[in-house]
């Protein structure tokens, strides 16, 4: 694969970037993604989160499966006031 194939197309990061991060040590996937923001786009790494734990694997001789993928954590997302306010109603009756 050419190395400036874009591995992580939500924040733009190449293959060439993480092979090179790989090769200074940082060999977790949260480290790359702290560093680079890969995982944190809209799609929260579905779509690269497999590839970039690939070239960890492959650059460590580690198995696969025995890299560890990112919490997930759901987006936060706004509450209405009113159904804050009708809870609070129920508590009342
Ligand atoms: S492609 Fe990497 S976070 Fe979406």
């Amino acid at each position: 694969m050419d190395e400036n194939t874009i591995i992580c197309r939500c924040s733009d990061v190449t293959l060439k970037q993480i092979r090179e991060l790989i090769a200074e040590g940082y060999v977790t996937y949260d480290e790359i993604k702290r560093i680079t923001r890969s995982g944190m786009g809209p799609c929260q790494g579905k779509t690269c989160g497999q590839m970039i734990m690939r070239e960890i694997a492959v650059a460590t001789g580690q198995n696969l499966k025995d890299i560890k993928f990112q919490t997930t954590r759901p987006p936060v997302v706004g509450v209405k006031l009113g159904l804050i306010a009708e809870e609070g109603r129920k508590h009342e009756e």
